[in-house]
């Protein structure tokens, strides 16, 4: 069963699985697959609630399906992650916000968009028993200010601020690193240079992990990003599911005798 310590050591051998999940089911799924992390993604925004992006996502919704998340999980590690605002604007109510999503919420750790901002942040969740997972990079909470969803770390310079920050993250005590839209090259120095995971997601085959969105992975995406792979075609199986149903009530084959009961005695009532 992993935990944030297992996870922390897992490096350079055997890749890390993380998956996004939402809801009960979804969370069956991926944890009996043996996935070793779920994250309550902060993309329920996009990819349940029908949100252009992230940032309209509160706390009390991320905390209602990180709970329905753990009532569906046995194995995987849960991490939560910490909706836009939520962290970074006021500490006290940042440690009551990530505290929330472990004390009621069930979650094993959180994740933090991260930057500059949240370095002395990770440091004092940590001390307090929170575990931390950073995510550099693409960080779709700044869309507004990145103007898109863009790869990231495309030049010398915003290269090696990523490096500094995952080295000053590392350093502050998160116990893994998101690795978002950024050069595969990239991405492969920054997991040979620091000792904690890398999970990337458009970030090339050398991180120690990968992650990508539930509803990409299963193709129930209405747009999937270019990094993402649908490996099969649950809109398709969906559809028709319903698609089946309509008919067989428009035909009469549904409900058959099987799906109903009958009391004799009821027969002739009226
Ligand atoms: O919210 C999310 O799903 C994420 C992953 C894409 C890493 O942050």
């Amino acid at each position: 069963m992993p935990t944030v310590r297992t996870i922390r050591e897992q490096t350079g051998g055997e890749r890390l699985t993380m998956l996004t999940a939402y809801d009960t089911p979804s969370a069956r799924i991926v944890d009996e697959a043996g996935v070793d992390m779920i994250l309550v993604g902060d993309s329920v925004g996009n990819a349940v609630l029908g949100f252009d992006s992230t940032l309209p996502v509160t706390v009390d919704q991320l905390a209602s399906h990180t709970e329905a998340v753990v009532r569906g999980t046995e194995d995987a590690l849960v991490v939560a992650d910490m909706p836009f605002l939520s962290f970074g604007v006021d500490t006290a109510q940042t440690i009551e916000n990530c505290g929330r999503m472990l004390k009621e919420a069930g979650a094993d750790a959180v994740k933090l968009e991260s930057g500059p901002h949240t370095v002395e942040l990770t440091e004092k969740l940590v001390q307090l028993g929170i575990p931390v997972q950073a995510h550099l990079g693409l960080t779709p909470q700044h869309v507004n200010q990145l103007g898109g969803y863009t790869r990231q770390g495309t030049d010398e310079a915003a290269a090696r601020e990523i490096m500094d920050l995952a080295q000053r993250h590392e350093e502050a005590g998160a116990f893994s690193l998101v690795l978002e839209h950024v050069p595969a090259n990239l991405a492969a120095q920054v997991t040979e240079q620091l000792s904690i995971p890398t999970i990337g997601i458009g970030a090339g085959p050398d991180c120690d992990g990968q992650v990508l969105v539930f509803h990409d992975v299963v193709g129930l995406s209405e747009r999937t990003p270019p990094f993402a792979k649908p490996f099969g075609d649950a809109k398709s199986e969906m559809e028709h599911a319903v698609d089946s149903f309509v008919e067989a009530i428009a035909n009469g084959e549904f409900p058959a005798d099987e799906h109903s009961h009958v009391e004799e005695e009821l027969d002739s009532l009226y």
